[in-house]
Formats: structure tokens, sequence, C-alpha cells
């Protein structure tokens, strides 16, 4: 994992000294709130719906124990709004039927960071210097600059990884935390780097996804695309570099930012995002970029040029870890063996949840945060401590965040595993549903933000409830399932194979399913959004609709093909006219009427 240095440990410390200091003059009246707004957004603080929300920083996804250990102390002590703000949530939720406001909760989203939904304000100080405990933050997690970077969650361990790109990661965090000129871009900036051959971070959905190659002299560089996004024009990242040495990253995205930051649409949110900039300009875009990166390489002498020494010196940060700092579990006393019984099940866990590894006797093993009466990625206190010790135990202290929002324990032993899945089923954590329909994405929603048209949550319930036989879910193979509570796409609908998205009806929550997205990796082929299979659904039929579109798939299906693939080979209609004729049979009553959101939006749009 990475070792942060002095530096970064006394800017973090200051960071939260300097909110602290901002949160008393508010509470004593000499900062206003329009004041402190700008300031706590710029640590991700937000007010959304009902409370605020703190979304914290994960670079690149990775977490240690000791990191997890305070995420769960924020869940259980600082997680639990005051009495009057949850009633009154709670007020507004009962005229709506079933209650899904989890308290106690951290919650991974797509990005590979944590969010928490209910921190009282005047604790956030309390919290951030919990945080800087561990040298954590929620800086750049908000606001229009370079947020998270976020990268493969097999980074460093993938076995088709070309080179690990988490030390370059680690650079940019370095070159785009505080980035004097690109603190206030047009709009929110996201950039994704893989090091392998299969696309695991979306790349292609970024502002910036980057993937590392080698050329046909070997030589590591860069493929560059641009300009990709969700929101109400998906937009898939066009190509703007081939292939760009690996030491000039940093001054060629000068150069698309800087272009980016002084053409881009400041006058139109909606037009905002460089998605926009490269749909109308093109050529004139690409040209101007590399104009403005040979004036940076040459008149003013490639300042960002990234040295060797300084790449190995980041490098020696993500040494594998030694077998050796955590002794295999023989020498535990811990059963290291599966009953006879539950054979099915762990045979089931090692083909969903665990993935080869580049050494031979390590597995990357993924805990799926999947299950029944949790919304997908929300994690209680209990279960971060469980994760932390269950990375101590078997992973040499390290756990990521993965782009699906689950955990992964990066370094496990082969010879662990039985040891592991019995501990992880303890805890809950061992659901063999990995890439399965179960393991769906679904952004906070209606049930907490204040954006929302529609709650994403108890759709997500109404699935999972409904898919609990694991033969079937098994049976069904791998898909992937997101839903996004408004255009915004946090939920990433556009790319899933089956994509659902709240839509504003007649004041009431409504549902367009889309079929045939694609994220870009292995199982989903090249990145595409999904197409919209006709009119909006009132949220209770949804669940019917995704029935629908998964019986026809078992009629048309070739031996154990994929939905995507027999999507692709049988064509969009006949998905179509099964999900409209799923229409009002069999709907669900308890799902209906968002009200809508409360004053909160201008700290929304920020997030
Ligand atoms: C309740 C808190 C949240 C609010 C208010 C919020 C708001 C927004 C907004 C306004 C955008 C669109 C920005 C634009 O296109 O210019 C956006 C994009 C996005 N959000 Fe969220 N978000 C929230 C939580 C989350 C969570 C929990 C996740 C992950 C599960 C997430 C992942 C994303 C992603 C990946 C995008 C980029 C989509 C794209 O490519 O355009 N957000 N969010
Ligand atoms: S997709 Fe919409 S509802 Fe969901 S978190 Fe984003 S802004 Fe909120």
């Amino acid at each position: 994992m990475y070792q942060y240095t002095a530096f970064d440990r006394q800017f973090i410390r200051h960071r939260a000294a300097q909110h602290r200091d901002q949160l008393e003059r508010n509470l004593a009246g000499t900062l206003s709130d329009d004041e402190f707004r700008p300031l706590r957004l710029q640590n991700g603080w937000y007010v959304q719906r009902y409370a605020p929300m703190l979304r914290v920083a994960v670079p690149y996804g990775e977490l240690s124990s000791a990191q997890l250990r305070v995420l769960a102390t924020i869940a259980r002590e600082y997680d639990q709004p005051k009495k009057e703000v949850f009633d009154k949530a709670i007020g507004t939720q009962a005229t709506w039927g079933t209650t899904h406001l989890p308290v106690g909760h951290g919650h991974f989203s797509t990005r590979q960071n944590i969010q928490f939904n209910w921190i009282p304000l005047a604790k956030s100080a309390d919290v951030m210097d919990l945080l800087a405990t561990v040298n954590m933050h929620g800086i750049q997690t908000s606001g229009n600059c370079i947020r998270n970077i976020t990268s493969d969650e097999l980074a460093g361990i993938a076995p088709d990884e070309i080179a690990d790109p988490r030390p370059f990661a680690e650079i940019l965090r370095q070159w785009s935390t505080l980035h004097p000129e690109f603190a206030f871009l047009p709009r929110k900036f996201k950039i994704a780097i893989t090091g392998a051959t299969e696309d695991r971070a979306a790349t292609a959905w970024h502002d910036v996804g980057l993937q590392l190659i080698r050329n046909a002299d070997s030589e590591l560089g860069f493929k560059v695309l641009v300009g990709g996004g969700m929101g109400r024009t998906p937009m898939i990242a066009s190509t703007m570099r081939t292939f760009l040495p690996w030491n000039q990253i940093m001054n060629y995205l000068e150069a698309v930012v800087r272009v980016y930051n002084r053409w881009g649409r400041r006058d139109n949110l909606y037009k905002a995002r460089i998605k926009i900039l490269i749909k109308a300009e093109g050529q004139r875009y690409i040209d101007e970029v590399e104009a403005e990166y040979q004036q940076i390489i040459t008149v003013d002498g490639a300042p960002h040029t990234i040295p060797q020494a300084e790449l190995d010196r980041v490098s020696a940060s993500f040494i594998p870890p030694a077998l050796a700092e955590y002794a295999p579990v023989a020498s535990k006393k811990i059963a290291n063996s599966v009953a006879a019984n539950r054979q099915t099940d762990y045979q089931r866990w090692l083909k969903q949840n665990v993935a080869a590894h580049q050494n031979p006797a390590l597995r990357a093993v993924t805990l799926s945060f999947k299950r029944l009466g949790h919304a997908p990625g929300d994690a209680d206190a209990d279960q971060l401590d469980t994760a932390a010790d269950l990375a101590d135990e078997f992973s040499a202290g390290e756990a990521r965040v993965t782009h699906d929002q689950n955990l992964l324990l990066p370094w496990v032993r082969a010879t662990d595993l039985p040891a592991l899945w019995v501990a992880a089923s303890h805890a809950g954590l061992a659901r063999s549903n990995v890439r399965l329909l179960t393991d769906m994405i679904a952004c906070p929603g209606g049930d907490f933000c204040a954006l929302a048209n529609a709650r994403s949550i108890p759709i997500a319930a109404a699935i999972t409830e409904r898919y609990q036989d694991m033969d079937e879910l098994h049976d069904l193979g791998e898909i992937d399932l997101h839903i996004s509570g408004c255009i915004n796409s946090c939920g990433h609908h556009h790319s899933g194979h089956i994509g659902v998205l709240g839509v504003d009806k007649d004041g009431k929550e409504w549902y367009q399913v889309s079929l045939g997205g694609s994220d870009g990796s292995r199982l989903s082929g090249a990145p595409v959004p999904g197409k919209v299979v006709g009119p909006a659904f009132d949220a209770g039929e949804v669940p019917g609709v995704i029935e629908a579109v998964l019986d026809t798939f078992r009629r048309h299906r070739n031996g154990r093909e994929t939905l995507i693939d027999t999507l692709k080979r049988v064509g969009f209609e006949a998905f179509k006219t099964a999900a409209n004729s799923a229409r009002l049979s069999d709907r669900l009553d308890n799902l209906h009427l968002l009200p809508k959101a409360n004053g909160y939006a201008r700290d929304a749009q920020e997030a």
C-alpha cells in the first residue's frame, strides 16, 4: 500500500484544523452559512435531502485495516442523526411505504470512495480529525476540480497486467491535489486509469481514461481517452493518443485540462462537461490540445516530465507485502476446512468471488456487500470492523473498494481460502454473487439524494428479494444491473446490461429500463450505452419487467451463454417486447410516490 509521507500527513492535519476553525466560526455566527458552504464542500461536506453527507476520498480504492477501523468508528459513533432529523425523514418515508433509511453505515461508491449520510455538521471537525489520524480526508471529493483518481481493483496483482497503474495514479493524485490552475474547472473532472488488458475501471466512461500499454518496441506508455461520461448525454471517450510515453502524462494532461478549462461551457451546467466540448469542437479541440502540449514540452521546457527516479520512489511504496507479514492460518489455530454439506456454496464462492493473482500462491477475494436487507455497497460499523479483521488476518492488512461497490482482499494465500470463506460467511460477507444479478450497482437515490427523481434502494431491494435462490442466480450467470435515481447517472445505468433510471412523471416515481449497455469489461464487450425499451414503468412494475427480460433470456439462451451475449445475438426487439408486456402485471404496491426534494439541491449539484 502507498505509504503517506510526512508532507501528506501534515497537509491533511492542517486541512482538518482549518475546517475546525471554519466550523467554529460558523457555529458562533461569524462565518455565514453562505460563506461556509463553499469551504465545507471543498472538504467533502454536502447537505443532502435530510442531513449532511460526507464523501471521503479513497485514492485508487486502497484501504488499510487501520483506515477501515476508523471508518467503522465514524459509522458507529457519528453516522447517527439527531432524533428530530431522523423523525422528520422517517415521517416523510412513512407516506411512501417501506422505510429504507439505514443509519450507522458507510456507503461504498462506484468511484471507490465511501460516503456517510447522517453525520451532524456540528461534529464534522471531530470526524475530520479522526480521518486525519489515518491519512484520510474529503479534499476534492466535491466541486469542479479533478476528483479522486480511480483504478482497477486488481491493480498490481492482476495476471493480465502490463504495468502497475497505482504509482501513476498516485503521481497524478499529487499533481491534481490543489492544482492552482484547475481548482475551478467548468465542471467536475474524473480520471480513471488501468494497467491491464481487460478494462475493469470503466475508463471509456470517464472524462479522461488512461490505459497503460506497450508499443512495438516494448516501451511503456498510455493510450489516452478523453470525453467519456454519462448523464443526460452518454458518451464513450475518444482516443486522443494511441501511445504517449509514460513520463509525458502530466505534461499532456496539463494540455487536455487547460484547453477544457479555457473553452468549456461555464454558461450552461448541462453542457459544461468535457464530453460536450469534444462533441461540439471535435478536431478543433484535439488540435488545440496538441498545440498546447507542444508549447508545454518545447517552450515551457516540459516541466512535468516524470523522472525515472520519481517513478521508482513512488513505486517503492507499492512493493507487495512479504508473505511472512501475515502467517498462514494453519499456524493460528483457525479451522481451515469446509464442511462437506457446505461444499456447493464454497465452490460457487471460489468461482465467483475469487480471482487469480500474479503470484500463483495468492488470490484476490471479493467480500460481497450485496445482500438482503442492505442497500448495495452499504457497510455497517460491525461489517467495516470485520472487514478490517479479515484484511489483517488474510490479506496483509489491505482491502480495496471495487467499482462495483464491494471490498476486495488482494493478498490472500490460496491455502487460506477455506478459512477465509468460513470467517467471511459468519460475517455475512461471503455471498457468492459477485458479477451476478444481485451484485448490482445502485446510487443512494431518493432515500438520501436531493437531486433524485426516484428511489434506487427499494428497487434494488425488491430485485434482491426476488432473486434469493442461489441455484437460479448462478444459472442466470453474469449480469450487470445498474440503477440510478436520476439522469446524473451515479448508478451507471447507461453501462448496465440492464439499466434502471428514475424519472419524474406526475410527481411519482417512474423508471426507464434500458438494455445492452457495457462498461467495457471483458464480460460486456466494447463500451456502449444501453437502449431504452420504451416509456417508463411505475415503481411496482420494475421487478416484473426484470423478470420478463430474464425469462426471454432463458428462452433464447444457447447453453451457458450470458445475458449480454444472448442480447447481442438475438437482438433488442424480443427483449423490448417482453419488457413492455410486463407492464401492469405482477406489480408490487408498496413502492410509490417520492415527495419532491426539499431545497438542498444547490449542494447536490456540487456532488
Ligand atoms: C447523494 C449524493 C450524490 C449526489 C448529490 C450526486 C450528484 C451527482 C451529480 C450532480 C452528477 C452529475 C455531474 C455532471 O454530469 O456534471 C453526478 C455524477 C456521478 N456520480 Fe454522483 N452523486 C451522489 C452520490 C454518488 C454515489 C454514491 C456514487 C456512486 C455509487 C456516485 C457516482 C457518480 C458517478 C460515477 C458520476 C459520473 C457520471 C458521469 O459520467 O457523468 N455519486 N453525481
Ligand atoms: S443518480 Fe441522481 S439520485 Fe442517484 S445519487 Fe446521483 S444525483 Fe442522486
